[in-house]
């Protein structure tokens, strides 16, 4: 058994409630109560709506976790909670109700960039029962090339170690998962779209809809995707002109749509690969709600095999998205400064 501490995290950065109770990277409950159903109608977060769920949800979700894991407050040690990014109305909600427990319970606080969570995440682990789970030694952790992909952020971060970051570069305008949602409201697929774009995607030839390789004339590892979604608005009104699209249509559209989204990330993947300065990656990473998806994580192996680089993924499909568990794993992995009056910070970037 971990003699790690039992940390409480909580995470309401966007519109998923979320708590956790985490022993350095082994998740012993993850509890997430998903908005989507409320958000659904707006076709978007809205974020005034998020802040009333979320302080609907808060106290039930962290009963939840207490009692899914099986522990009470006593065994709790800390308290982690993301101070940011994220919509201001909705991190508020998670962050006073982590003080006012902190203050009821006794326990130190500690502030989490939501970020970092999506970029750790992979390193998360499930409880097994049978298992006796051995201390995480973060030393293992050197030169990892981590993707951070989701609806909020497209970026390529260098772990050179955990807590010493080297943002290498990030998307200029729309994050892909974003691009992914706009593009699959054009094609009415309901929100949040990528999930649903991956399984037409799968019905689909990629190679009905041809999209532009953009950002290819800067040599940075900037990445861009505001262009791509011009070009999808401009082929789908000249589609719609004549007639509504059709079944196959819509599918096609997916495939070609997504494989561009993911084109652009693995072409400045395969440019930090190359670059000798950091080529002496031992491993890439994948984290954020688009890491679920089965065709980027099959371009990404495609596109690092030749540098001899495996592709590491976090365990399930719940810790790709927003969750608490991937909050709790930062707090567990490496010193956090505990500090109880801590204000939100809705643009907070990683640390670099
Ligand atoms: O990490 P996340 O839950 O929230 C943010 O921090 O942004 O990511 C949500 C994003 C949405 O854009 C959603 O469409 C996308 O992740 N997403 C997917 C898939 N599952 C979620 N995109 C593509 N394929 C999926 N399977
Ligand atoms: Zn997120």
């Amino acid at each position: 058994m971990s003699d790690a501490p039992l940390i409480l995290a909580i995470d309401t950065s966007c519109d998923d409630t979320a708590v956790a109770i985490t022993r350095g990277v082994v998740v012993l409950a993850n509890v997430v109560a998903s908005q989507t159903q409320l958000h659904k109608q707006y076709g978007g977060v809205f974020p005034t709506v998020a802040k009333l769920a979320h302080k609907e949800n808060i106290a039930p979700t962290i009963t939840a976790a207490l009692r899914r894991a099986g522990v009470t407050w006593d065994a709790i040690s800390a308290i982690a909670v993301t101070q940011g990014p994220g919509l201001a109305p909705a991190l508020e909600v998670g962050i006073a109700a982590a003080k006012e427990l902190a203050i009821k319970h006794q326990k130190p606080l500690l502030p989490i960039n939501h970020i970092e969570g999506h970029l750790l995440s992979p390193l998360a682990r499930p409880q097994r029962k049978t298992e006796t789970v051995a201390d995480f030694d973060s030393q293992q952790v050197n030169n990892v090339l981590s993707l951070v992909i989701s609806g909020g952020h497209s970026e390529f971060i260098l772990v050179k170690k955990i807590g010493e970051y080297q943002r290498l570069g990030w998307t200029i305008d729309d994050a892909a998962g974003e691009a992914l949602d706009k593009v699959g409201r054009m094609l009415d697929l309901g929100y949040p779209a990528g999930p649903v774009m991956e399984e037409f995607a799968r019905l689909g030839n990629e190679k009905a809809f041809e999209f532009p390789l953009p950002m290819t004339t800067r040599q940075d590892y900037q990445l861009s995707f505001s262009g791509l979604k011009t070009a999808a608005r401009n082929k789908i009104e000249t589609l719609q002109a004549t007639q509504d699209l059709t079944k196959t249509q819509i599918y096609d559209f997916s495939a070609s749509f997504q494989r561009a989204v993911f084109r652009a990330i693995c072409y400045k993947l395969n440019k930090i690969c190359n670059n000798v300065e950091i080529a002496n990656i031992t491993e890439v990473w994948l984290g954020g709600g688009v890491a679920a998806n089965i065709e980027l994580r099959r371009m990404i192996r495609e596109t690092i095999k030749p540098f001899g680089l495996q592709l590491r993924v976090p365990y399930s499909k719940k810790i790709c998205s927003d969750n608490a568990a991937m909050i709790g794993l930062v707090a567990g992995v490496r010193t956090v400064s505990a500090d109880q009056t801590f204000e939100r910070k809705p643009r907070l970037g990683l640390v670099v």
